[in-house]
């Protein structure tokens, strides 16, 4: 199949918001396809979804309804990657994941498109998109890490409720509107404490006694692997605030060789998928509100940190359903095409 005939994709997870997202990108990027099937539960089987001019049926999860892709976008959780993206791969197509389920495997490439696109060369029919954290945070960093080396990072994110999936957002909605009517809140469901004006320090779980969650974990081991920087020194904590979409982090960055905040922010300017704002004398810095809806990454309060001649903190803001999900999933959808590796060794 070739581009000008246009791909067979699968979008699994079509009716979720980072589905809707990646349904929307196909179109705005005019990703060649011939036909886009939208999968999603048993639940929703049957039903139409809005693809620009036309409703697309959805379909349930079947040995037959999977058969005859080119490309499969994964975002229905780590159960279902782990179930049918290998039934996807071995009936041919190339499945981009976006879940957890297969990113820390040895032979399954980590891809952030702006960092790390020679890893889609070999894949096995698998390739992972990372947690949204991290894939923020690395497009800022790679410019970086390429110009003066990066010895260790201190990551503080405050994440927004959107990354937990639409029941998050309800749930932070119901809450604010019951706090502002002064009516006795729900029971939170999705997240352990209220989340409405509030902050948790907790995001994911705590898994096995081990005092960092596993959204930290995933952060620094991501981290790691997409920079190809097995020692790189790297600590995170990882908070969900009241934002509906939207990823803010301070990242604190030890470089190897001295960079200035002048030659960090120049270098930023010119990053692909970067985009700097950083006037904080006249309040331009990113926004988590502005980030939304939209592509790039956005990196300000640049500055020296006063307590290590080698450090420098950033501030990194990106939308985790655009950049942090879709976006990069279709971004590593056109890598395929380009490099022609859609449809190659399957696992
Ligand atoms: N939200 C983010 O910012 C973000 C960022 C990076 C990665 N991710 C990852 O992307 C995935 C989806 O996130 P989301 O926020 O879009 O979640 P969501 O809004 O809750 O959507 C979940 C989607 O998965 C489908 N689904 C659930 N169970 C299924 C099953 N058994 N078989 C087939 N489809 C099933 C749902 O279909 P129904 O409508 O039929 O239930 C829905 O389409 C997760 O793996 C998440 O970790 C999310």
């Amino acid at each position: 199949m070739s581009a000008a005939e246009g791909y067979r994709v699968a979008v699994v997870g079509a009716t979720g918001q980072v589905g809707g997202v990646m349904l929307r990108l196909l179109r705005e990027r005019a990703f060649p396809v011939r036909e886009v099937v939208p999968f999603a539960s048993e639940r929703s089987a049957g039903r139409t979804i809005d693809y620009g001019d036309a409703d697309l049926t959805i379909a349930p999860l079947t040995d037959e309804t999977i058969q005859g892709f080119d490309l499969a976008l994964f975002s229905a959780g780590s159960g279902v990657s782990g179930e049918w993206a290998p039934r996807f791969a071995d009936a041919g197509a190339t499945v981009v994941d976006n879940s957890s389920r297969w990113r820390m495997e040895e032979d399954v490439p980590l891809v952030v498109a702006e960092v790390n696109p020679e890893a889609l060369d070999g894949h096995r029919g698998i390739v992972a998109n990372p947690n949204c954290t991290t894939m923020q945070t690395v497009v800022a960093l790679k410019p970086i890490l390429d110009a003066a080396g990066i010895e260790r990072l201190v990551m503080s994110s405050y994440q927004a409720v959107s990354g937990t999936g639409q029941k998050a957002v309800d749930e932070l909605h119901s809450q604010a509107e019951a706090v502002i009517e002064a009516r006795e809140l729900p029971e939170p469901r999705v997240y352990p404490h209220q989340i409405a004006f509030n902050v948790l320090p907790q995001v994911e779980t705590f898994k096995d006694g081990d005092d960092y969650t596993t959204e930290e974990r995933k952060m620094m081991a991501e981290t790691r692997k997409i920079l190809g920087a097995s020692d790189l020194a790297v600590s995170a904590t990882c908070a969900r605030v009241p934002v509906y979409t939207g990823h803010s982090e301070s990242v604190n960055v030890q470089t190897r060789e001295p960079l200035s905040p002048e030659e960090c922010r120049e270098l930023l300017s010119g990053a692909p998928g970067v985009i700097v704002l950083d006037n904080p004398a006249d309040g331009i810095y990113p926004l988590a509100i502005d980030a939304a809806g939209r592509d790039e990454v956005f990196v300000g309060r640049i500055r020296r940190d006063p307590s290590h001649e080698r450090c420098l903190n950033l501030w990194v803001v990106g939308d985790n359903l655009r950049k942090g999900a879709a976006t990069n999933a279709v971004q590593l959808a056109e890598l395929l095409v380009q490099r022609n590796l859609l449809r190659s060794v399957t696992v």
